[in-house]
């Protein structure tokens, strides 16, 4: 690891692992990008900027400088001097006239890494220290100058950037549009990859050709959305799990942003990603300073399995702060699909009771215990406790749950205000509208204007309140609507056209303070399931609820997507009752547990109520998860097989970094009749080692030996064998179970599915 600069050639070397980052200067005033790649540590790279070929530099080329514009790879290009490909910077100045241009000024290369201001950002550790390059460049007709930060860890591939403008003259300037960061490759043919969904299906992968033009996908909604990720990725053509290169960039952001693949005319490709600068404008006062968030870079030649693991360990080592990150999480059960609304202090304290007698740790009460809430349409805002529905205060019910041995966690939306609210009717100015115009409801209410520091400050107080009267271990923090009809009464005409980010500021501000005050607290954040699962909101919660969607079969697809950025140690997911209120469909109580384990496990149904036989296998899926907890948090995440490829079946394994000890799940989606065994490979364990194989799930049915057996063969065993491990009696070397791969027989059923554990002896 280590950032350098190379005098003579005027390079800058940044090397992260294996890959390497290089910029140039071009005429010496112009900040250019060399490579980005496999690790090459040779200063003569510079050539690859192709500035000795036409059209040239602008000092020798005089009377073509547009065209140097047009092609030269700008490591932040700006608007309006020529470069017709999607620039990172637009800035127009008080007369209205835009336009702007960045040459090198000077350079620092720091120890360490500074924070971004209000922004979440990934740091540096004792473990793995980093340095930060800052590149200075400045716009003298704007007196404008703009750092760019450039950092890298020595125990990390990723390259992170981010950019600050500074306002140097006396005259306010007006950023159009600010991006955080920019990369150049050579084109060729390959492919683009993104996350894209839905309410209910976030994060379903994409891969397409990466034609000529603009290919972006993006999110006007105000977070990061459940449509687009801020996730994109270019990838050569045969590039799958394990070989091929990747380029992706991932946004440390949770409100609007862009995200762009451009191929242009030469085949080059240039990649952005920034806050989107539609509905933005940010007023820069003479002396003000404005910083954008952080990009992450990540090359892999490992295809997208080594980019997967670049993040899982960047995001784990670097970005998240939780002191819940390296801690097993307690198993809790949530009370939403289990009573929606309808529930009281004793419903509660009975599911408390029996969730207690199962293993589990936690109770969580969702939405409605404040105000008068029965229903969605009222009572956001008004955060007192309805102690007619609990039967008594906070705390009484608070005790009664500890005293049955559970630990208590709760709900809140504190973004939000209902129409139908003491808070709105006191303060309808509190909520984001344009004056003249009643917004626009979504699921019955309005978003609170947080770029108030009154607004905050009520928002906060009102939910630590709550926390500080009781013995509250967990909150779910939730957002569930969209912004629309965005004007604030609190900002000036001039900066309206901040209010989106200073939204998502005030949201980061108010978290900020909430693990501050409450720093044993375990925070998951939510947005109408997925909408805002996000690097940013990772800085302030350790874990996020992955979708409203709890069917197992979804959750393949929707994990997978997630499972791509995101270590499984941060994916909310819990096991519900069937049939699936989503879908309808019915899965396996089994099956269910094990796409929960790949996640931060917990319920979220009536225990009470459930099938017995359900309520028998919580117990085994406990001391499973009690048993797989660290593997699964702490290892190296590897898919194996694609449900949404092969439409048939799913795989994924997780290797302990020592290699000592791997899970390999496996769902059998849909069953195959008259079918062979199927081959699974393992990935990443030591080739040289030797693994005891062991199995856990519901006994083979069928196919045995070759012998048809009956359908129903060992169902009645099912429970007992939830969370028992059954020696295979094989040991196999790590070479036969990757390159070899063990055969699963075809298991009675759709929906079935089995683990694996790998244990080295
Ligand atoms: C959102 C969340 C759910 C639940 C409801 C409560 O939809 O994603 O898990 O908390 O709100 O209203």
């Amino acid at each position: 690891m280590g950032i350098v600069f190379k005098e003579e050639q005027k390079l800058f070397r940044l090397t992260a692992g294996q890959s390497e980052y290089v910029i140039g200067l071009a005429d010496d005033r112009y900040v250019g990008h060399v490579y980005f790649g496999r690790r090459i540590e040779d200063d003569g790279c510079g050539y690859l900027m192709r500035t000795g070929e036409m059209p040239y530099v602008p000092s020798i080329n005089k009377r073509e400088t547009g065209a140097f514009m047009d092609t030269f790879p700008f490591e932040y290009p700006v608007q309006g001097r020529g470069d017709y490909r999607e620039t990172c910077l637009v800035v127009r100045t008080q007369e209205g006239f835009r336009g702007c241009e960045l040459v090198y000024k000077e350079h620092r290369i720091l120890e360490g890494k500074p924070a971004l201001l209000g922004l979440p950002a990934t740091f540096c550790t004792e473990q793995g220290g980093g340095q930060t390059l800052e590149l200075v460049c400045e716009d003298k007709a704007l007196s404008l100058k703009a750092i760019l930060r450039y950092s890298v860890f020595e125990d990390s591939e990723a390259v992170v950037r981010s950019v600050e403008l500074v306002n140097e003259g006396t005259k306010p300037l007006y950023l159009e549009k600010v991006f955080s960061a920019c990369l150049h490759m050579d084109c060729g043919q390959r492919d683009v990859l993104t996350l894209n969904g839905a309410w209910a299906r976030e994060r379903h992968m994409e891969r397409r050709a990466l034609g000529y033009g603009r290919q972006q996908v993006s999110s006007l909604r105000g977070e990061s959305s459940h449509q687009e990720h801020p996730f994109i990725a270019v990838l050569d053509k045969n590039a799958d799990q394990d070989q091929g290169q990747v380029y992706a960039m991932h946004f440390i952001y949770s409100g609007n942003f862009a995200a762009q693949a451009e191929r242009s005319q030469f085949d080059s490709l240039r990649m952005t990603m920034g806050i989107h600068p539609e509905g933005f404008t940010w007023f820069l006062a003479p002396g003000e300073s404005f910083t954008a968030p952080e990009v992450v870079l990540v090359y892999s030649q490992e295809g997208l399995g080594g980019m997967t693991r670049t993040f899982h360990d960047l995001y784990r080592n670097h970005l998240i702060r939780s002191p819940y990150l390296h801690e097993k999480r307690p198993v809790l059960i949530n009370n939403w699909e289990a009573t929606y609304f309808d529930f009281n202090g004793d419903k509660l304290v009975h599911i408390a009771r029996e969730a207690k007698k199962r293993g589990i740790e936690m109770l969580v009460m969702d939405d409605g215990w404040f105000g008068c809430r029965n229903t969605d349409d009222n009572s956001l805002g008004d955060w007192t406790v309805n102690e007619k529905k609990l039967q008594g205060t906070l705390k009484n019910l608070v005790d009664r749950v500890r005293e049955e041995g559970l630990q208590f966690g709760i709900w809140f939306e504190p973004e939000m205000v209902s129409p139908d609210s003491r808070l709105y009717r006191e303060h309808p100015d509190w909520a984001i509208a344009v004056p003249g115009r009643d917004p626009v409801q979504i699921r019955a209410q309005y978003v609170l204007d947080l770029s108030r520091p009154e607004v905050q400050d009520y928002v906060y107080e009102a939910v630590a309140a709550v926390l500080r009267s009781a013995d509250i271990s967990y909150v779910k923090w939730d957002m569930n609507r969209q912004l629309t009809d965005v004007g604030s009464c609190y900002l000036a005409q001039e900066r309206q056209g901040e209010l989106l980010h200073r939204y998502v500021l005030g949201v980061y501000a108010l978290q900020e303070r909430l693990v501050t005050e409450f720093p044993r607290l375990l925070l998951e954040n939510c947005s109408g399931g997925g909408a805002r699962f996000d690097p940013g909101m990772l800085y302030y919660s350790p874990q996020i609820w992955c979708s409203d969607d709890t069917d197992a079969v979804e959750r393949l697809a929707i994990q997978e997507g997630t499972a791509l950025l995101y270590p499984l140690s941060t994916i909310g997911a819990h096991v519900s009752d069937c049939p699936n209120h989503i879908t309808g469909r019915v899965t396996p109580f089994a099956t269910r547990g094990h796409v929960a384990l790949a996640g931060t496990f917990g319920y979220e149904l009536d225990i009470t109520h459930i099938p017995e036989t359900d309520r028998m296998e919580i117990e085994g899926q406990v001391r499973l998860y009690h048993q797989l907890q660290p593997l699964v948090r702490e290892g190296d995440y590897y898919r194996i097989a694609s449900f949404g490829e092969n439409h048939r079946y799913d795989c994924w394994a997780v290797v302990s970094k020592d290699k000592g000890e791997a899970l390999m799940t496996y769902v059998q989606v849909l069953a195959e009749p008259n079918y062979h065994s199927r081959r699974l490979l393992m990935k990443g364990l030591d080739a040289d080692a030797w693994y005891r194989m062991e199995i856990s799930g519901p006994e083979y049915a069928g196919r045995e030996n070759n012998c048809p057996a009956a359908a129903d063969t060992n169902q009645g065993n099912q429970q007992e064998d939830v969370g028992r491990w059954k020696d295979s009696g094989q040991v196999y070397s790590g070479r036969l179970l990757m390159y070899g791969g063990i055969l699963v027989e075809t298991l009675y059923g759709d929906y079935a599915s089995r683990l694996f554990r790998f244990v080295r002896v």
